[in-house]
């Protein structure tokens, strides 16, 4: 048997090592076969025991679009060509279970406990990855969106999220109008590990250091006039950001599940 040869030059390959986030597109509709095709290789991510429990709401109408931008307190999500907002999504398999007589009100029903809310939310994650990755390989570029957790409840009235439904993630697209340098990575012996986990070494924070320089040496295109902060900084400040408005357990219980089962 001849043994299998690997193309570490792949397109593949090099599309992800050159994928970096872009928030700045061209004025230009993406054509509606590429979004189909989009559409499908989101769908074919895996998906969690095959509940296929997230959908992804496409965002065309230029009022929600704008109500978005303002929710996630960044303007280039009103401009990207194309957006979505990914949802993980038990309300559609709630109604299909109970059309083959579930009682989904009753504790018999656990497609809204806290291992399928975690799950389903990996689904949507992979999907909208798969997304994101077909679409820099036609030559597009995304940003994913976070931001708009800012307001959760306002994000589910603005989109008609139903009971069992819980926002994860926007994803925005477009051809690019911006050449952002890479964003550095750390050193993988800090990221990757073999067997266990180990203890956090002195030498490790020394290559964090060594990261810290290469971080502040970045220029994100978004504040131009200065060099991001060394990776430390960014997450000393980070670890004590208020975190009140983003809390999950409040909406979630609102949105019908049950993080405590
Ligand atoms: C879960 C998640 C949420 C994010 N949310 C936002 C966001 O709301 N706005 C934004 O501009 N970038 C957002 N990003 C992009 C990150 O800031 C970006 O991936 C990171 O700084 C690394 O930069 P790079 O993607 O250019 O390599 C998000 C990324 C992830 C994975």
């Amino acid at each position: 048997m001849t043994e299998h040869t690997y193309d570490l030059d792949n397109p593949t390959i090099q599309t992800l090592l050159n994928r970096r986030s872009i928030r700045a597109f061209a004025d230009e509709a993406i054509p509606a076969d590429v979004i189909d095709a989009l559409e499908s290789v989101a769908q074919h991510a895996a998906s969690s025991q095959y509940l296929n429990d997230w959908s992804a709401i496409r965002i065309t109408d230029p009022a929600i679009a704008a109500k978005l931008a303002e929710i996630g307190r960044q303007p280039y999500i009103a401009q990207a060509p194309l957006l979505y907002v990914f949802v993980l999504d038990e309300h559609r398999n709630a109604l299909i279970a109970k059309a083959k007589s579930v009682d989904i009100d009753s504790d018999e029903f656990t497609l809204n406990g806290s291992y399928r809310f975690t799950q389903a939310q990996n689904d949507a994650v992979l999907a909208l990855h798969a997304m994101e990755t077909a679409a820099y390989s036609l030559g597009l570029g995304c940003v994913i969106l976070g931001s708009l957790l800012n307001d959760v409840d306002a994000l589910i009235d603005l989109l008609h999220l139903p009971k069992y439904t819980y926002p994860v993630l926007g994803l925005a697209m477009g051809v690019p109008a911006q050449e952002p340098k890479l964003k550095p990575r750390m050193p993988k012996s800090v990221q990757f590990f073999e067997n266990a986990y180990p203890e956090i070494s002195d030498d490790v924070l020394s290559k964090i250091a060594d990261f810290d320089a290469d971080v502040h040496q970045y220029y994100d295109l978004r504040d131009t006039d200065r060099p991001v902060d060394a990776f430390s900084d960014q997450i000393a400040k980070n670890s004590t950001a208020n975190m009140d408005e983003r809390k999950v357990q409040p909406v979630a219980s609102r949105q019908g599940f049950r993080l405590d089962r």
